[in-house]
């Protein structure tokens, strides 16, 4: 486990450029893969979790093809068609997108295949995606308590359902959706609140129609056909960074073309709620499917927020940078609706909580949220990531705004960070440097 030493920064007025997106660049490879003909992605994701898609692809027989810098060629001969059965364990590492998604591209295919994970990943719920495939036709087992490690066997023709899902989740219904390509019909999900609709706008992209009336989708079979696709920054990952432009007056932070679909920009609404200025400059879709653009944050003395229902869902993986910055907010910043945050990577409710004690601040959690009072000045300590990434980066943002002037905060398992983005610690380095 490596450790991290991040100091507490003087003034921050700088631009980032975060990486591609990590659920957008899961989605394009997934496609390409199971699309008739040849795809091309730009600006794919650096993530570890990325690198985990792209290797059970290819562990399952696809033509995947990285070609440096972010760009990926990968040929495909249509879904149910394009994949052969693995000869081992497909390995997600630490993704759940990979396993959750592909076990519904695998459900549309005439093979088996035995999917696992690292330890956090084995501690995720995955009936959620094996009852609606099984429903659909495919065989799903799941270990003991519902985890990994999981095997399915597909069927090239499945079942269409109407499902209905009780956790909003876009790895659940893209897992279905995906599964739909090989469906005998259209097939719906419905959920509690909209979730991220990447895989639909990418679906759409390849030819497929995806109908959507509130929280129904609706999608049909077919062939996707290949394209070509310039993945968006990540909001996620620049989210680190606009919070912590975000947290004092005259601090500025500018993250140029990151993706703004509406399931993903929850942030962009809380840092206004808190008071700090966002300025948003659109510019084209990406893929004509993905909206995408600058984001510029201005900091300012913030207030506390409430977050809930439906806005928690559009920024579930930001909670932790966002209770880090409600340390300095007046007020208290209520986190509710989040029971979700408990099954991530970590279970994020109590680490955040832990982490957030560590330092000095206040905080109060229940079984679906968090209660954190400001301001508070950050005390040195030493923090966890838990194997976290979101947690590790959280941490540094925490490290930063313990200032103006102290020692720097070691952060332990900061190379979990290297999840979703690979290299955040020395960008949050030169963004304090005053050369961001
Ligand atoms: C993701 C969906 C979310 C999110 C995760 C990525 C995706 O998970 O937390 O980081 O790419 O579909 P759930 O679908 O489980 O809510």
């Amino acid at each position: 486990m490596s450790e991290r030493r991040v100091a507490p920064v003087a003034h921050v007025d700088g631009a980032v450029t975060v990486p591609g997106d990590k659920s957008i660049s899961h989605r394009a490879l997934l496609l390409g893969a199971v699309a008739r003909g040849r795809s091309y992605v730009g600006n794919c994701s650096p993530a570890a979790d990325v690198e985990s898609t792209m290797r059970c692809l290819r562990d399952c027989g696809a033509w995947v093809r990285p070609f440096g810098r972010g760009r990926v060629v990968l040929d495909g001969s249509g879904p149910g068609e394009s994949l052969r059965a693995p000869a081992d364990v497909l390995d997600c590492g630490n993704s759940g997108t990979t396993m959750r998604l592909l076990t519904g591209v695998l459900a549309g295919h005439d093979i088996a295949a035995t999917l696992d994970g690292d330890a956090s990943l084995r501690g995720r719920p995955m009936e959620r995606v094996a009852e609606p495939l099984r429903a659909m036709g495919a065989d799903v087992v799941t270990s003991a308590g519902g985890t990994a490690p999981l095997r399915v066997t597909g069927r090239r023709e499945l079942r269409a359902v109407d499902w209905t899902t009780p956790v909003a989740s876009a790895q659940v219904k893209s897992a279905i959706l995906l599964a739909a390509l090989n469906a005998d019909r259209a097939t719906t999900v419905t959920e509690p609140h909209p979730t991220r609709d990447h895989t639909e706008r990418l679906l759409r992209m390849c030819g497929i129609a995806v109908h959507v009336e509130g929280t129904r989708v609706t999608g049909l079979p077919g062939t996707p056909a290949p394209f070509g696709f310039h993945v968006p920054g990540d909001i996620s990952a620049a989210a680190f960074f606009l919070a912590l432009g975000a947290a004092r007056r005259g601090w500025r932070m500018r993250c140029a073309s990151v993706g703004l679909n509406p399931g993903r920009t929850g942030i962009i609404d809380v840092l206004r709620a808190m008071g700090a200025a966002v300025d948003v400059e659109a510019g084209e879709a990406a893929g004509g499917v993905e909206p995408q653009g600058d984001v510029e944050v201005r900091g300012t003395a913030l207030r506390a927020v409430i977050v809930a229902g439906a806005l928690t869902v559009r920024c579930i993986d930001e909670i932790p940078v966002i209770c880090v910055l409600a340390t300095q907010a007046e007020g208290t910043t209520e986190i509710r609706d989040a029971g979700e945050l408990r099954r991530k990577e970590s279970d994020r409710i109590a680490g955040i909580a832990a982490g957030l004690r560590a330092l000095g601040a206040r905080c109060e959690v229940s079984a679906d949220g968090i209660a954190v009072s400001g301001p508070t000045p950050l005390r040195a300590t030493a923090l966890d990531s838990l194997g976290d990434h979101r947690l590790a980066m959280a941490w540094g943002v925490a490290a930063a705004l313990s200032g103006p002037e102290g020692s720097p905060l070691p952060i332990q398992g900061a190379e979990a960070a290297a999840v979703s983005y690979p290299g955040f610690f020395d960008e949050l380095d030169r963004v304090a440097s005053g050369a961001g």
